[in-house]
């Protein structure tokens, strides 16, 4: 049985937008609130039993050859053969391992950040985790700089670089590649089968122009292992987000976790618009039937965390 309350009910929640919005009302950045490292622990003992972020943060190279046949996750029935550039740049160990930080930021993609005045804080904390390849530079002042480990689903290649159709979107990848600077870019390869040619695409860039990153590719089971903790947590996500998924693994190495960004409401909490993320005019569509999000339901399982201290929630401007 589940020892940690998350949710404390067992019913997936109604999404709906506007009463969301007024129901998770979280006190000011600046209110009392305290670590609760024995929660804290638990959480991450309990998150053991179903996964291991050292393990699963990526596949390792001795596990897998050129050649060798993937199913995708989300499309059992497509397959991917493994090229010698994916090989190629697979971790020969985990680039976790035996790794320990006293705080980490986790960075969402939320809109609620701009004029949070959030950067300098975000920059403070040991490891900076980062989401979709999210721009950084024009909105420092409000996200920081700092960026350990950067997520990119392949999607991102389509959505923010037009699927390198010229020689300028290539160049801009590439910058932005660049930029990262010996970070952990952590590419969900195996999920689904769309994302098969812009993986290969932003390999063949990495290896054709030494790009100082260290790449990971989480593993197949690490989905599912997420899925079923907070299931057993009575969260009824349907896929986890890429932000629960960071939640999720960074519980093994970071003994405090800070989360920014993370509002997927069109509101804040005084009633102003937000935009859906910071950076790029992307609309709300997590409450369509196609979307796989749950987000709602995930910021619900949050709050409780942060209410409860096991995490810090900051949806609002920073001191
Ligand atoms: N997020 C949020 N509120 C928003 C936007 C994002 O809480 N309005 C959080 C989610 O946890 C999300 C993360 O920030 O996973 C990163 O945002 P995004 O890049 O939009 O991630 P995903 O939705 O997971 O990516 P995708 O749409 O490619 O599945």
């Amino acid at each position: 049985r589940a020892e940690v309350v998350i949710n404390g009910s067992s019913s997936p929640a109604v999404v709906d937008r506007s009463n969301e919005t007024i129901k998770h009302n979280i006190q000011p950045a600046s209110a009392k609130w305290r670590h609760n490292q024995t929660l804290s622990l638990r959480i991450r003992k309990q998150i053991l039993k179903f996964l291991d972020a050292e393990k699963d943060i990526s596949v390792l190279k001795g596990t897998l050859k050129p050649g060798d046949i993937i199913h995708y996750i989300f499309d059992r029935d497509s397959t991917m053969n493994v090229s010698q550039n994916l090989y190629e740049l697979l971790p020969r160990t985990s680039p976790l391992k035996n790794k320990h930080f006293g705080t980490c930021a986790i960075v969402g993609n939320s809109g609620v950040l701009l004029n949070s005045g959030c950067g300098q804080e975000i920059d403070t904390h040991s490891f900076v985790i980062r989401c979709n390849l999210a721009p950084v530079q024009e909105y420092a002042r409000d996200v920081g700089l700092k960026t350990d480990l950067v997520t990119m689903n392949p999607s991102v290649v389509q959505r923010a670089f037009e699927d390198l159709v010229n020689a300028t979107w290539r160049e801009k990848l590439l910058q932005r590649l660049h930029s990262l600077n010996g970070s952990i870019l952590w590419i969900p390869a195996f999920m689904a089968r769309g994302g098969k040619q812009r993986v290969e695409w932003v390999n063949e860039l990495i290896l054709k122009h030494h790009v100082n990153v260290r790449t990971a590719y989480p593993s197949l089971r690490l989905l599912h292992a997420v899925r079923g903790y907070w299931l057993t947590n009575k969260v009824h996500i349907k896929r986890p987000t890429t932000g629960l998924l960071m939640y999720t693994l960074a519980t093994r190495f970071c003994s405090q976790i800070y989360l920014y960004g993370f509002w997927p409401f069109p509101l804040d909490q005084n009633q102003n618009p937000v935009k859906y993320h910071y950076y790029d005019s992307l609309k709300y569509g997590y409450t369509s039937q196609a979307s796989p999000h749950t987000m709602p339901l995930e910021f619900k399982a949050l709050k409780s965390l942060h209410e409860q201290g096991a995490l810090k929630l900051t949806v609002g401007q920073c001191d």
